[in-house]
């Protein structure tokens, strides 16, 4: 098991990475206060993996909240339900949250916790690689509204991120290419190595390969962590993890949600901003096709769906990104750094969108 620190002072937290870390007294048992637990976890994964994390729990009085799975679920309601739960259960301050799942089950595991009596422990267990390389780390919660992703939520900091490895085994390949799309984000916004090292080892990493998967996820959560511990709460370089995110909630929005995954609009979105990044002489259009290539031989889109450009904007324009109704965008400098900017001009962004460039 390797561990990794996201430095926050005194909400610093280990990130544990590695087979079977999940069931390390250190990384759970240990980072657990009081004897109230609730795990949250969705229907399919609840069936394969919880009654291992009950095993491991066997002290605790420990109740379990099933979500149906899917983008669709992650909404007040369902943090009103869970809220419910943990209540009528007599569940207080002392009180630790579990997530047991993808991106959706941690990102309304982490708001309920940051919201229920004003804040109790939560563990982020993540079991797609999306989930433990992107959004189990960092401390953004949140659930959606039905005009834009992930518009209601909290920044609120878990006490340990468990990236057990082995819970990847069950995943399908379209999962394993949701979470390359973050993976390679990471590469072409900070740290062009890694980036040349992912597009020789892409192959290996989808076919689980123990020691390339091991390092992908562990750089992954490395980077995460450096820029998290410089800027927790995006006033800055927190940005660029957004490389691509704009253009593809909005995807994501368009197309309805659930209809495009997390990970296949970010794709297409990443290559969006890469072609207007090349439009605007910041990259070649060489490097335009580098992106496209390591994209498709992840398994993931490189064009966005049909869109109605104009929809489209105004939906990126919903974006919290959005500063004084002007789109500010994540673009490339080069292969391996990125920029947070508004300054561009609107007519290529459309050009962009139109899909003439
Ligand atoms: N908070 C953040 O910083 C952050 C960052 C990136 C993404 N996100 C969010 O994460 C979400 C996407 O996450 P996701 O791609 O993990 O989606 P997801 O949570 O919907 O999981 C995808 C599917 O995989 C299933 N699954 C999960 N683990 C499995 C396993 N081990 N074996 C078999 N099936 C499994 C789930 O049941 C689901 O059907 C989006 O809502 C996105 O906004 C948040």
């Amino acid at each position: 098991m390797n561990i990794e620190t996201v430095n926050l002072n005194d909400r610093s937290y280990p990130i544990y990475i590695g087979k079977g870390a999940s069931q390390e007294p250190e990384s759970l048992i240990e980072r657990i206060k009081g004897s109230d637990v609730a795990i949250v976890s969705d229907e399919v994964v609840a069936p394969l993996y919880l009654e291992l994390l009950l095993k491991a729990l066997p002290d605790k009085n420990v109740i379990t909240h099933i979500l149906p799975n899917g983008e669709p679920e992650k909404k007040l309601k369902t943090a009103h339900k869970i809220i419910d739960h943990l209540l009528e259960n007599g569940f207080g301050r002392d009180a630790t949250l579990i997530s047991l799942g993808g991106g959706v089950v941690c990102d309304i595991t982490g708001f309920v916790a940051s919201i229920f009596m004003r804040g109790v422990n939560v563990i982020q267990i993540p079991t797609t690689l999306l989930a433990q390389v992107d959004a189990s780390v960092g401390g953004k919660t949140g659930v959606n509204h039905r005009l834009g992703k992930n518009l209601i939520g909290t920044f609120y900091q878990p006490s340990a991120v468990i990236c057990d490895t082995a819970f990847l085994s069950s995943l399908r390949p379209e999962e394993m290419s949701d979470g390359l799309a973050e993976i390679i984000k990471y590469g072409l916004i900070y740290d062009r190595d890694f980036f040349v090292w992912l597009q020789s080892n892409v192959s290996n990493i989808l076919e689980q390969d123990r020691s390339s998967l091991g390092h992908a996820v562990q750089r992954s959560c490395q980077i995460k962590a450096e820029i998290v511990a410089q800027d927790e709460k995006e006033q800055s370089i927190r940005a660029i993890l957004n490389f691509g995110h704009t253009f593809g909630h909005a995807i994501e929005n368009q197309a309805g949600y659930g209809q495009w995954s997390h990970g296949q609009a970010i794709a297409a979105g990443m290559v969006l901003a890469s072609k207007l990044s090349a439009k605007m002489s910041l990259i070649s259009e060489d490097d335009v096709e580098v992106v496209k290539d390591i994209l498709l031989k992840a398994g993931l889109p490189v064009e966005p769906p049909k869109i109605n450009v104009n929809d489209f904007m105004d939906t990126m324009r919903a974006d919290k990104k959005v500063k004084d109704r002007v789109i500010q965008l994540v673009l490339l400098e080069e292969i391996g750094n990125a920029f947070l900017t508004a300054d561009y001009l609107e007519q290529d962004l459309e050009d962009v969108l139109k899909g003439v460039i």
